[in-house]
């Protein structure tokens, strides 16, 4: 098919507030990476940072929450909308081979496990994947990542998987693994830091909101831990930084 790069090819829920969204073009992207989207509201100068969750021949797949009015426009696109996408953005999840991986993703932070999972599949790695979600209802992609390894879930109500964190599952589970991918709320990668930092080898992937996405206005800092760089800019520097790097408030 001949596609225009940004041209909507799908936009579909796959949850009451979730959608994902195919988008030709951008198949230069790695796992982790993420794009930056106008919704071409000139009212709405900011773009929409999205991880990329898969990477195909002629196209990327997104995807997104609905939380407010630029989310609400994405929503609204049509196949053959052609959006402004800047991008790939961000550095991405390293790679390695032949290793024992476990992907952790709290809510919205699943969808970039997929792209990684199949890549660490393909690199010879034993895969296992945590999902954590808030209840049954928001718990995403858990088919979709079984293709590329063990996926156990854990919601904090229990009302799917296991009841409690993404921490008591890897160790009720007695997950073994030498590196740890991780990508969600920070406070989730707060307490994976805190606990696998001098441990394990991990990388860890956080949300930060945006303006310029390319590492010019500041706008999506870090702080640090003692003795390094001033500052880490989520958009240039990150989005994932190893265990051991971001100083939390
Ligand atoms: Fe501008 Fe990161 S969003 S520096």
């Amino acid at each position: 098919m001949n596609y225009k790069i940004g041209e909507v090819i799908r936009n579909n829920p796959i949850l009451f507030d979730t959608y994902e969204m195919e988008i030709a073009g951008f198949t230069n992207a790695t796992q982790g990476q993420f794009v930056n989207i106008s919704t071409g509201d000139k009212s709405m100068l900011l773009r929409r940072p999205i991880s990329i969750s898969e990477v195909k021949d002629e196209s990327i797949v997104i995807i997104y929450k609905v939380v407010g009015k630029g989310t609400e426009i994405l929503a609204s696109k049509k196949p053959g909308d052609v959006l402004d996408v800047l991008g790939p953005l961000g550095n991405g999840f390293p790679l390695v081979k032949n290793r024992k991986c476990v992907l952790v993703g709290g809510g919205i932070g699943v969808p970039p496990l997929v792209e990684t999972a199949k890549k660490l599949k393909e690199n010879g790695c034993e895969v296992n994947v945590v999902i954590g979600a808030r209840n049954k209802e928001l718990v995403i992609l858990e088919d979709k990542l079984k293709e590329y390894g063990k996926v156990y879930v854990a919601t904090d109500d229990g009302s799917y998987g296991m009841k409690g964190n993404v921490i008591d599952c890897i160790e009720q589970n007695q997950i073994d693994f030498d590196v740890l991918y991780a990508c969600g709320p920070n406070i989730m990668l707060k307490f994976l830091d805190k606990k696998y930092y001098g441990v394990k080898e991990g990388y860890l992937s956080f949300e930060q909101r945006m303006a310029c996405g390319v590492g010019i206005c500041y706008g999506c800092i870090l702080k640090p831990k003692e003795n390094r760089e001033a500052f880490l800019r989520v958009c240039k520097d990150g989005p994932v930084f190893e265990l051991g790097v971001v100083k939390y408030e």
